[in-house]
């Protein structure tokens, strides 16, 4: 299928529109000028193909505001910009609902238009994603990253997802713990049976048995109903005792009893119940340490230990920040959202702060950015203080996987472990020769056609174009 992106530009000046047409035939996008706007619809053949609308001056009878209401619906998602002269307001307010996306000044300038392109090409990909292409819930139980630590990580889960052995998680707070537990579960035959996560430091301690366990009618004041516990809910399936570092000496003694006899007794009752629940627990916390102090059960610890899986925190697999960038960017796409994107530069920034927070952190920051500049571009200027690094000499120069891991084409590693020349070499040279090379085969395979290959090279066609430009290649089309 053609997939040439076209851009309707509505403007009465010719002047002007001329102008605009060349500027846009340039970055490789196909202009589709119209003089008379009233007859705007009449020059627009395949909706599917128009990537954004631009709204200059109209001699028409119209007001601003009536054409819009046109373009919305004729396609509701279908980013529109404003066109006015420096210094001028334009008439009608840019409001997020209605798919103005910004204000371009006049003259058309290239940055301004490239980048209202980029913008323009995020916005329409992402709310017109074939239903196809969609990802599955199931998806967002994946544990993104090709670090070495998280590819350990991953295969531990493999090994033990599908026994019912004990799994202890261990890792600072926010490295994905619980992601994990939820990939045990699944990954495991108790798969179509409930996991049940608990989360032990929330609940008060008194309040914690009868959580677990449940209780009879009566048993103590306020229990006016029989209640049942998370273990006889989750039975069949996997219990997740999350933050079990915190859980009182008391309580460790009863979860004790049910890993060692599978059965326990609701609160107030003396009747025992089975229990085939498989347990997962997590802690931020050494427990060894807490062994020490005599705040953790050391019975408990073996017991709960037979397969530990340690998480690995951020600051150590900052390789895994551009997919899982990527990832955080997708699951606020899939959820509606909005999205937002993120420059090699940024990238480059938030790999060298330490993420104290870990992935909890990174995730907050995309949702704060993809609130803050929706559908835009994100620079390391653009990043809260604390994320922004000060070496800016360094600023940008990303290598390209890490730009084209954003655009969700993850770099797999096994054909990159080329051998370092004895001498030495210049990196950056290597790699815009490597860069060139591709192009070129890229273009030649698809006769040139800058759109099909941007596609097989994985980037944006925008991309692509500057990078011709950059190199100076031409195009061909
Ligand atoms: N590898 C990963 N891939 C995708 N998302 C991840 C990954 N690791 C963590 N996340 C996301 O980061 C956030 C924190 O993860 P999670 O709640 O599992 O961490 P945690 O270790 O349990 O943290 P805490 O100790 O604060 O409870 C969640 O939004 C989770 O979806
Ligand atoms: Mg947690």
């Amino acid at each position: 299928m053609q997939t040439e992106f076209r851009v309707l530009v509505l403007e009465s000046d010719p002047a002007i529109g001329k102008e605009l047409q060349s500027v846009l035939n340039f970055i490789g996008s196909s202009p589709v000028l119209v003089k008379d706007v009233d007859r705007w619809k009449e020059a627009v053949d395949d909706k599917e193909q128009l990537q954004a609308v631009m709204l200059g001056s109209c001699n028409s009878g119209k007001q601003l505001s009536a054409i819009l209401t046109e373009i919305h619906q004729f396609d509701e998602h279908l980013p529109v910009y404003l066109l006015s002269d420096k210094g001028k307001e334009p008439t009608v307010t840019i409001d997020s609902g209605s798919c103005i996306l910004g204000r371009l000044e006049l003259p058309p300038n290239y940055t301004q238009l490239t980048s209202a392109l980029h913008q323009a090409e995020i916005y329409t990909e992402s709310h017109r994603a074939p239903q196809s292409e969609q990802r599955p819930v199931d998806l967002f139980r994946s544990l993104v990253g090709s670090s070495r630590a998280i590819q350990n990580v991953r295969k531990l889960v493999q090994q033990v997802a599908d026994s019912d052995a004990n799994v202890l998680i261990l890792g600072e707070s926010g490295t994905g713990k619980e992601v994990v537990a939820r990939n045990l579960h699944y990954y495991s035959s108790r798969r179509d049976k409930p996991f049940v996560p608990v989360n032990c430091g929330a609940i008060p301690g008194d309040l914690l048995e009868s959580e677990l366990f449940g209780h009879r009618k009566g048993a103590f004041t306020g229990a006016i109903n029989d209640r049942q516990g998370r273990f006889e809910m989750a039975e069949g399936g996997t219990l997740f005792l999350d933050e079990i570092g915190d859980m009182s000496l008391q309580m460790q003694v009863k979860i004790l009893r049910v890993l060692q006899e599978r059965t326990f007794e609701r609160v107030g009752s003396n009747q025992s119940i089975t229990s085939d629940v498989r347990i997962i627990a997590a802690t931020h916390r050494n427990l060894e340490e807490a062994i020490v102090q005599g705040d953790f059960r050391e019975d408990l610890f073996y017991r709960l230990n037979v397969f530990p899986i340690e998480m690995p925190s951020l600051a150590n697999r900052v390789e895994d920040i551009p997919l899982l960038v990527n990832e955080l960017v997708r699951r606020i796409e899939y959820e509606k959202r909005g999205s937002v994107r993120l420059s090699p530069g940024a990238i480059y920034s938030l790999c060298q702060y330490n993420f104290p927070g870990n992935v909890r952190e990174l995730a907050n920051l995309v949702e704060r950015l993809a609130i803050l500049h929706p559908y835009g571009v994100v620079d390391a200027s653009d990043l809260p203080e604390k994320f922004r690094q000060h070496d800016t000499e360094r600023d940008g120069e990303l290598p390209e996987q890490v730009a084209d891991a954003l655009i969700g084409t993850p770099v797999t590693s096994h054909d990159l472990d080329p051998r370092l020349p004895r001498d030495g070499m210049n990196l950056k040279e290597h790699l815009s020769l490597l860069e060139v090379s591709y192009i070129k085969q890229a273009l030649a395979d698809t006769g040139g056609v800058v759109a099909h290959a941007a596609k097989r090279l994985g980037m944006r066609r925008t991309t692509l174009v500057e990078k011709l430009r950059k190199y100076g290649m031409q195009r061909q089309s």
